[in-house]
């Protein structure tokens, strides 16, 4: 048998797609809806059906506009405004496809729709979102859902589509007491916060320290807190103390495929909330708010960082062998962290809440001993932050915005970090043009892991290891499309690595990942697929390499 990939192997085959083939009606097909069926829908809502262009456009041809041209140029690579416009995506990729539509290129030059949706609902509240949804089902539109545009897997654009954008649903709500609807009587709340579908992390993390609470989100500033973050799993640098983002949540409130109104929890429908619970975005209905668990702030804040720069090949090889090699020690002492590599420099944080100079030293002395070889340079060191919020006010940030990076990764557990260590060293030094990053290092709280769908990997992994690729806007095709290529030449490797209990984070995964049913479920897929046939049993959600889809992107 040619594939490795063990859901084959399963007695119970299970289909790609739920089996309901549902026409994607995209702009420009004959199916589209007429303009006057457009206007009348457009009145129904308020008149907040806008077209979506690409960040660019408003410097090109008939969409010129001198200031607003002025004001995309100066914060191009800026995610805050970047994430507040309807046709922009963080990496440029999943905006343009291969079309052609550049900041800095002339007013004349060429400047396609690309893969940005053609209309947006500029959603305001839930009768908009349910308008939205009736009206993509009633018209069989390709419909997609946009939040802040983060996704690196090409999750929330689609070519001449019809977009429900969340962007403008604000809303933060804290409560001392929260009890779930539908709870079983005398249940006493616990203190919690409800994020309208909108929010994004640093707004939520400011005015959780007004509150003097923690929220556990990512490490970023403009991330959407109840979208794609969350039904992704959500690694945080809390997660050691208090699980995943999914791990944290309460209570959803969701239009549901067929434009209901729904609350979901773990009393009121099990089945719905542990597929929203890690099922991914854009599957299962359109989210419009989140309940997270709130937490105390910790005493103060412990930031440990390692860096390494060496001067030749083989002593990087042995700098990376022994960080590899350190991580179990590390994520075990209860560090949560971050790194960034590449050929000759490795660069490490780390975060413990309450960590001590006690736990630093024992846990980092593996580091110690790397800065004292041959050939290498090292800086290691700890520092204490008072608050949560001095940590993320100096740490938190946005990279790679307006890039074109797309990332490979694999979750590593201990035993592939301590007994597979060559082979990881082997493919890094295979492929010498690639970003090494750790998006994620830590050893995560798992007790809810089985009430909800991310993969189980998470409960043995220590960290979520990535090699990336990049290019220029105005790489030429044949350029793009072999970085690509790579990149899904360097998954499979990953997978032989790690084997076929192995798995990733989806949302921060290769975008054309070949097994990714089991790659991104393991075996949570078959339930997820379930549940997906009774919520959606038209298949009206759909994205690339989503639970039940056919929409699949090639290299
Ligand atoms: C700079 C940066 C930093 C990051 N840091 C972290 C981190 O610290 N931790 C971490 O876990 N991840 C991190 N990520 C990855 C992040 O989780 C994903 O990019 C995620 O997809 C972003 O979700 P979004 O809602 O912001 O983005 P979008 O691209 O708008 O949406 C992502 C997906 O969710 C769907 N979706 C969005 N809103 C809804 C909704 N209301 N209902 C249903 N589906 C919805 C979309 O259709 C799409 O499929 C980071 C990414 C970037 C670019
Ligand atoms: C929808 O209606 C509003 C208000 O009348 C209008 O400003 C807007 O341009 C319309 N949208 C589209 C796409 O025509
Ligand atoms: C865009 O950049 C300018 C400075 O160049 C700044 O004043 C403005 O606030 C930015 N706009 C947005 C929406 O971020
Ligand atoms: C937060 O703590 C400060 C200082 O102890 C206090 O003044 C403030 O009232 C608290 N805020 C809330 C919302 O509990
Ligand atoms: C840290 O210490 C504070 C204050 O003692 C405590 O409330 C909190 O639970 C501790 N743990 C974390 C992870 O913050
Ligand atoms: C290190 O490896 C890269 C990629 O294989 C190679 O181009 C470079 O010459 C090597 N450097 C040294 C100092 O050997
Ligand atoms: C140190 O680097 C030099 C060349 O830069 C190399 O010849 C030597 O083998 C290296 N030593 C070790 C221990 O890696
Ligand atoms: C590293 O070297 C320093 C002095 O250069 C020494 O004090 C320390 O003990 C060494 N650490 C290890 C782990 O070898
Ligand atoms: C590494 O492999 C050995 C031998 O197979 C095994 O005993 C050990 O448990 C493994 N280490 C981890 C961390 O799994
Ligand atoms: C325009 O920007 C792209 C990438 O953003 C870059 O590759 C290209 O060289 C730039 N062109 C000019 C003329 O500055």
């Amino acid at each position: 048998m040619k594939y490795s990939n063990p859901l084959f192997a399963l007695p119970l085959l299970l289909p790609l797609i739920s089996g309901y083939h549902r026409q994607r009606c995209a702009f420009g097909d004959s199916c589209w809806p007429s303009p006057e069926q457009w206007a009348s829908f457009n009145s129904s809502i308020s008149g907040r059906l806008i077209i979506s262009l690409p960040s660019a456009a408003v410097c090109h041809r008939e969409h010129y506009d001198a200031q607003l041209c002025q004001t995309a140029t100066s914060n191009w690579t800026n995610s805050f405004w970047r994430t507040s416009q309807p046709g922009a995506y963080a990496a440029i990729v999943w905006e343009l496809g291969q079309d052609q539509c550049f900041i800095n290129t002339t007013i004349d030059a060429p400047c396609g729709p690309g893969l940005v949706a053609h209309y947006s609902v500029a959603a305001q509240d839930v009768t908009d979102i349910q308008a939205a949804v009736k009206f993509a089902d009633h018209k069989d539109l390709y419909l997609v859902i946009k939040n802040t545009g983060h996704d690196h897997l090409g999750r929330s654009s689609g070519k001449g589509a019809f977009s429900i954008w969340t962007h403008n649903l604000k809303g933060r709500e804290w409560h001392n007491a929260f009890v779930p609807k539908g709870s079983p009587n005398g249940r006493t709340g616990i203190p919690a916060v409800t994020l309208q579908a909108g929010e994004q992390w640093l707004d939520v993390y400011r005015d959780a320290a007004e509150h003097n609470v923690t929220v556990v989100g990512g490490q970023a500033r403009t991330v959407g807190a109840a979208g794609g973050w969350a039904t992704g799993g959500g690694h945080s640098p809390l997660a050691h103390f208090y699980g995943l983002g999914v791990d944290n949540i309460l209570e959803v409130n969701l239009v549901t495929p067929l434009g209901e109104y729904k609350t979901l929890n773990k009393y009121n429908d099990p089945q719905y909330f542990y597929a929203v619970r890690g099922g991914g975005g854009s599957a299962w209905g359109v989210i419009t708010s989140i309940t997270y668990k709130t937490h105390p702030n910790p005493s103060h804040v412990q930031v440990g960082f390692a860096q390494f720069t060496t001067t030749s090949n083989s002593s990087f090889r042995t700098v990376l062998s022994h960080a590899f090699k350190a991580l179990p020690r590390i994520t075990d002492a209860g560090y949560t962290g971050y790194g960034a590599g590449d050929s000759g420099y490795l660069g490490l944080i780390f975060i413990q809440p309450n960590g001590t100079d006690e736990t630093f030293r024992s846990a980092f002395a593996p580091l110690y001993e790397i800065a004292n070889m041959t050939n290498v340079t090292g800086q290691i060191g700890s520092f204490d932050f008072p608050t949560w919020m001095d940590y993320l006010n100096t740490f938190l940030q946005d990279p790679n915005i307006a890039t074109n990076v797309m990332d490979t990764s694999r979750l590593l557990t201990a035993n592939v970090l301590l007994n597979q260590t060559e082979e990881l060293l082997d493919l890094v030094q295979d492929y010498p043009e690639m970003g090494l990053g750790f998006n994620f290092i830590g050893k995560v709280n798992s007790a809810e892991r089985d009430n909800t769908a991310v993969h189980d990997i998470w409960k043995h992994s220590r960290a979520l290891f990535t090699m990336s690729v990049d290019w220029r806007d105005d790489a030429p095709e044949a350029e793009k499309k072999r970085l690509k290529l790579q990149a899904v030449e360097v998954s499979g490797r990953f997978a032989e690595i790690v084997g076929p209990d192995g798995g990733t984070y989806i949302n921060e995964a290769n975008p054309y990942e070949p097994n990714w049913q089991e790659t991104f479920w393991g075996e949570k897929y078959e339930r997820l697929m379930r549940i997906k046939r009774v919520v959606d049993p038209t298949n009206l959600f759909v994205c690339n390499r989503c639970v039940g889809t056919d929409i699949i992107y090639n290299p």
